[in-house]
Order: C-alpha cells, then structure tokens, then sequence
C-alpha cells in the first residue's frame, strides 16, 4: 500500500490554508491537484525544450516532437491500448467526446438510426450528440437509472437493436459514483453491431483500466482530473475504425498533402494516426506534464490507489449515512462505487451546504454537476459532492462530518 502522508508531501498546494482552515480539497471529481512532479515537467518543457512539433528538423523541434511522442506511448501503455496510434490528444474529455460525435455522427449516422445514452451521462456527452442528431435527424434515446443508481440493464437491453449505432455511457458516474460494467455493456452492444463510447473522465484518474480487456471502442478522459495540467485530454480510438474515420478538425499537421487540382479542387491527403486528428499546433507542454502524471499514478500503482479510495468512500459513508439530515445519493454498497459522493442536507441547497463547509476550509463542489437529467430522476435541483484522490485523508474526513453536524444544526434552525 502507498502511504497518503507520504504522496501528501509531493503537493505542495496541500499546504495552503483556506479563510485561516487548513484545506480540504474534496473536489477532486472537478479537478484534481498537481504533484511537484508534473509542475517542473511542464515548467521544464518551457525553460529547456519549447519548440513546435512535427515542423522542423532542428534539434529543439526533434526534441520537443520525441516528448510529444512519448507521451502518446505513456498513456496507451497506461490505459492497456495496442499502440500510440490509438491515442489522440485533445483539450479535454468533453472535446474527445464531441470528437467522436462529429467525426462519427455527422458522416455516419442518419435517418432511422439511434444513439444510446444514459440518464448517468455528464452534458458533455448528451449535448453533442443532440446537436448533430438535429442535422442528421438521427433519434437519441436514454437509457434509465435505476432507483439505487444504477444503470437500468433492462431498460438497455430493451433499447438495442439493429438501429443502435453507438451507446455512450459513463464508466464512473460523477454523481452516484457508481462504477458501471462498460465489459457487459460492450458485449451487448457489438451484438447489435453498434460502438460503445466510455466516458472515463471520473474512472482512468481511479481505477485501472484495460481498453482491450474492456472490449471498448472508444475512451474519452481528461488529463486535468488525474494530476495532469489542464487543456490537455485523450480519446482512445480503436485503430480499425479511427482508420476509416473522418477527421473532426481540420489543418496543419493533420494531413500528409494538399494540393490544388485544376478542374477538381483541392486533393488532399490525411496523415496516418493518430496526427489525422490533430489539427494545428498541440498543447506540448501539456502532454509532457500528462505523461508525468501518468509515471506518477503508475509508481502509486492503480490498484493501490483504487482500493485506497475505496477504503476513504466507504469510511465516508458509513459515518454520512448515520447522519440524521444528510442525504446520499447512489449505491448504498461503497464497493460498487469510486471516491464520489454527492448529497444534500435537509432544509438548504447545495449551494448553501457548500458555501457553509467552505467556511470550514473544505472545498466540495455544489450543483447539478453538469448531469441535469440524473438530478430530475431523482427529484432533486441541485446537490453537493465531496470526492476524493490519493492525497485525502480519514482525518479530512472526520472534520467534514464534524462540519456537517454543525451545519445539519444550522439548516434546521433556518
Ligand atoms: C463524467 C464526466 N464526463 C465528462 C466531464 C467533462 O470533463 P472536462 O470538463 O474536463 O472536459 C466531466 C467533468 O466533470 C465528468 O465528470
């Protein structure tokens, strides 16, 4: 097992104090904080290596192009890809998610076919697919959640069918937490011969993952949500169908030629992968500071870390849960769950809850955490969340629940 005391020391911001407090940084499902480690990689890259990639034959552009390289290989390795080929970097989870949205959706989908999503799923993925479906008038269907926060498994089977062109699902909810069986899902999907899209913006940071052994299609996720800097996020692509893809942005660095053809037009030829969808001049240092990241969690060794929140959420819940006035929504079985746990007191908002445990120096985040449809299931506007990385501890959490306790007082005196 790692030793949190000892990860701790490596995050400086850690050491900060909030309105006089301590911090607690339970908002780790927003964004996570930085190692020492990452911050000099990408401090490093701008003081020794700044130079752009695949553009010039000068020592500085070669050096700068073998980081950016090695970063595609770092991270397939750490998500289980068969090669960097299969590793696109983006801005963020949300961009890997439109990526495939247009790329996939605006050239092949149409008339008659269906999109699956669930009601689990972050705005991110429910919102491109609505755009695009409103110019190829293909239908979008949700998929339920069941009362204890899982995905509806009957409702899904009840949905595939021969028209089902892509189900998008998240593979960790950023509200329940709750951990889905994107395996099975993927099974039930290729049965149909549709794509499975994962979004594992809250479970690559979490849990280790394996695409391959997944079965999955494609993976979105964010560097900034797992140590890494922010503006820097990846689609996983399976190679087969990235190769017959069409691009999502177009420019420089994303094609091999382009010529004018008289009488024709332009003719123009996409590079191989993954530079096909790489338009124009990446985020370099972000990679660096991603793959630094990614050394990082695979010194700490992803079961470790998994079975570390898994011992933290469970510790939580089991004292939120004897809690009168504090509500906690999702699987009521903390291993079905990562390090998430969204909630409300009786008698104020999320907001309110949030603002009054800031004041203890906790930071959570309040609101409908960009999951509106999740929250009219059940019933609810808004809520708080606390969720928690390597670097939390059961003390942190002691003074939350003691913050609570105060706070389900004030509500009710309210
Ligand atoms: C489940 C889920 N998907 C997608 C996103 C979008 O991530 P980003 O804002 O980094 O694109 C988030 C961010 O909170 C998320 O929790």
């Amino acid at each position: 097992m790692f030793d949190p005391y000892e990860v701790r020391r490596d995050f400086p911001i850690l050491d900060r104090r909030v309105g006089g407090k301590r911090l607690i940084y339970f908002d780790n499902a927003a964004t996570s904080q930085k190692p020492i480690q990452v911050i000099e990689a990408v401090s490093n890259y701008y003081r020794y290596y700044n130079s752009n990639v695949h553009r010039a034959v000068h020592t500085m552009s070669q050096e700068a192009s073998q980081l950016y390289e090695d970063a595609h290989e770092y991270v397939a390795r750490f998500i289980g890809a068969d090669s960097y080929r299969e590793i696109i970097f983006v801005k963020n989870a949300t961009e890997a998610i439109n990526l495939v949205a247009y790329s996939l959706g605006l050239h092949e989908f149409g008339e008659g076919d269906e999109v699956l999503v669930t009601l689990m799923d972050h705005h991110s993925t429910i919102v491109p697919w609505h755009i695009i479906s409103k110019v190829k008038g293909f239908k979008i269907r949700y998929v339920n959640v069941t009362g204890d926060g899982h995905i509806d498994m009957d409702d899904l089977e009840s949905k595939l069918s021969s028209r089902t062109r892509i189900l998008c699902v998240p593979h960790v909810s950023n509200v329940l937490g709750t951990i889905n069986d994107v395996a099975e899902m993927a099974k039930m999907v290729h049965e149909v011969g549709g794509y499975i899209l994962v979004d594992g913006a809250q479970s690559v940071p979490h849990i280790p993952i394996d695409v391959k052994k997944l079965g999955i299609d494609f993976l979105a996720f964010s560097g900034h949500k797992m140590l890494g800097p922010m503006g820097i996020g990846v689609l996983y692509g399976r190679e087969d169908i990235l190769e017959d893809m069409e691009p999502f942005l177009g420019g420089g660095d994303m094609i091999s030629s382009v010529h004018l053809e008289p009488g024709v037009g332009f003719r123009i030829e996409y590079n191989d992968l993954p530079w096909k969808f790489e338009a124009g001049t990446p985020n370099v240092a972000g990679a660096v500071g991603l793959m630094e990241a990614v050394k990082y969690l695979e010194r700490l060794g992803m079961e470790n870390v998994h079975s570390y929140e898994r011992e933290l959420v469970r510790y939580a819940m089991g004292l939120m849960d004897g809690l009168d006035g504090v509500e906690v929504y999702g699987p009521r079985d903390p291993g079905e769950r990562a390090g998430v746990v969204a909630f409300n007191v009786r008698g104020i908002g999320g907001h309110e809850a949030a603002s009054l445990l800031d004041d203890y120096g906790i930071m959570v985040r309040s609101g409908h955490h960009c999951a509106q449809p999740l929250h009219d299931r059940f019933g609810i506007t808004n809520s708080a969340r606390a969720s928690f990385y390597i670097y939390n501890l059961k003390e942190e959490i002691d003074i939350f629940i003691d913050a609570l306790k105060e706070i389900v007082v004030v509500s009710s005196e309210l």
